[in-house]
């Protein structure tokens, strides 16, 4: 099939290299010209594991909407949606989407037009009316996207499932058709009406939200009853009814879709004026998460951050991607910088340009004279640090380990004071 995907980021740019690994013919259109042009010389302008092994030469980049081919079966759309100061979803990009094609498509054009950023429900009913005032012929469907940063292109090859929101049935055999290659592996297709397959995409993420919240909040109890919140993860998540994933705890969920997913369907309910209880205490009990962290790493130092010297490890919202947006690593900066510490920071991957940081070429250099190492974020490197070295590099030997990845009774075997996040001090 003859695909266009519009916006080339973490979404759109795996969505669309992955489809051309199955056989479409695909284009890419984004109207930032840097990515597009860093694009066409084969380099990505984002950090996604395995991806570079999928971009290939047949997939053609565009910066301008006239250059999509007139032969196109299907517009994927992949733009931002990013929270309004308000909290709802910002429509903005995904509509001047839909003004550019209108503009660039011919008129009688009936081509599908598929919503795959994450957009409130009723979203697409909305185009569709926009579409009829203006007089064109495109067709709307919905097909949320349930890819995870750093794991983009498995989550996208062996997907849960496959979501599709279609008002007019005969519209759904495109889809059908761009999907065969995962549906013909048995992957379930869920083909429901546009709001439904808005809401379970929103309705999946904060889900997923509320079980870190919660196991974060259970964290926090272990360590005043000194129990252990790995075990307790273990032995919940082996229930089927629990299950075992997003069960770690943490500094908090990040990145550019928890927090403001949640948020946009929180807002949503107070415009229709309904409770919401469950969702404002997820949104509440993360926004605390990095002030808590704070106070941890504060103790920690004897109660006093100021002047002290305090390492960062990570700054992406969590291993495997380059993303910052709404990371725990950047909050606890800034909070930390707040209470007047020295920030020195290093991410193998994800960079800042946050004021005052020091940013370090490597960890070891990161904890030369530190009061304290704080690992946020859970890059595989930082378990197989030289500890022995760091140790006679940092001027006061404390490690708080936000992601529990490291091996505490080495540690402290060692000679460091090791705090974890709800697990019972050594
Ligand atoms: C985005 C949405 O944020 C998310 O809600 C949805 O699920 C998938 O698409 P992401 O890929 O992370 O997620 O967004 P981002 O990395 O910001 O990429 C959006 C791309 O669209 C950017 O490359 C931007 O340049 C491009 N864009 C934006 C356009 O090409 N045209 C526009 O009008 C606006
Ligand atoms: C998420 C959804 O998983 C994906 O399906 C959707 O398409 C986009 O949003 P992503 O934002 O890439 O994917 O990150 P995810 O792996 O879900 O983690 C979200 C946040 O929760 C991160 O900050 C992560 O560190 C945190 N997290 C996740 C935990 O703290 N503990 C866990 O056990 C899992």
């Amino acid at each position: 099939m003859n695909i266009t995907f519009i916006g080339t980021g973490y979404v759109g740019l795996v969505s669309g290299v992955m489809m051309s690994y199955f056989g479409h013919n695909v284009t890419c259109l984004d109207t930032n010209h840097t990515k597009i042009s860093q694009l066409k010389s084969g380099r990505l302008p984002i950090y996604e594991p395995g991806l570079e092994n999928y971009l290939n030469s047949k997939i053609k980049f565009i910066d301008q909407y006239q250059d999509i081919p007139t032969a196109t079966d299907a517009v994927f759309i992949t733009v931002g949606t990013p929270s309004l100061p308000s909290g709802e979803a910002d429509l903005s990009y995904i509509f001047g989407a839909i003004d550019n094609l209108i503009e660039c498509l011919k008129t009688d054009s009936n081509i599908l037009t598929v919503i795959k950023s994450t957009v409130p429900p009723g979203t697409c009913k909305k185009i569709e009316d926009y579409l009829a005032k203006k007089g064109s012929r495109l067709k709307v469907a919905a097909n949320p996207e349930f890819l995870r940063e750093g794991k983009a292109i498995e989550d996208f090859l062996h997907p849960d499932r496959i979501v599709i929101g279609i008002d007019n049935p005969q519209d759904l055999r495109v889809l059908e058709n761009i999907y065969q290659p995962l549906t013909k592996k048995n992957i379930p297709l869920v083909v429901t009406d546009s709001v439904t397959a808005e809401m379970i995409k929103y309705a999946s993420n904060s889900f997923l939200a509320a079980k870190v919240a919660f196991i974060n909040e259970m964290a926090d109890l272990c360590e005043v009853v000194n129990a252990d919140i790995e075990k307790l993860a273990y032995g919940i998540g082996l229930d089927h009814r629990i299950g075992k994933d997003f069960l770690k705890a943490g500094p908090g969920f990040g990145g550019s879709c928890f927090p403001k997913d949640i948020l946009a369907l929180s807002t949503l309910t107070k415009k229709y004026k309904i409770d919401s209880l469950v969702l404002d205490s997820v949104i509440q009990a993360n926004k605390i998460r990095t002030d808590n962290m704070v106070d941890k790493i504060s103790r920690a130092v004897g109660g006093n951050l100021k002047g002290k010297n305090i390492t960062i490890l990570g700054l992406a919202f969590k291993a495997g991607t380059d993303d910052v947006r709404s990371s725990p690593a950047i909050k606890i900066i800034e909070l930390l910088q707040a209470q007047k510490a020295h920030i020195t920071t290093y991410d193998p991957i994800a960079k800042t340009d946050l004021a005052e940081v020091k940013i370090a070429a490597s960890a070891n250099e990161a904890c030369d004279n530190a009061d304290a190492l704080v690992v946020v974020t859970e890059w595989p490197e930082f378990k197989n640090l030289d500890f022995e070295k760091i140790y006679k590099m940092m001027k006061n030997k404390i490690i708080i380990d936000l992601r529990n990845m490291l091996d505490s009774h080495t540690l402290t075997a060692m000679g460091f004071k090791y705090y974890g996040v709800g697990i019972p001090s050594c």
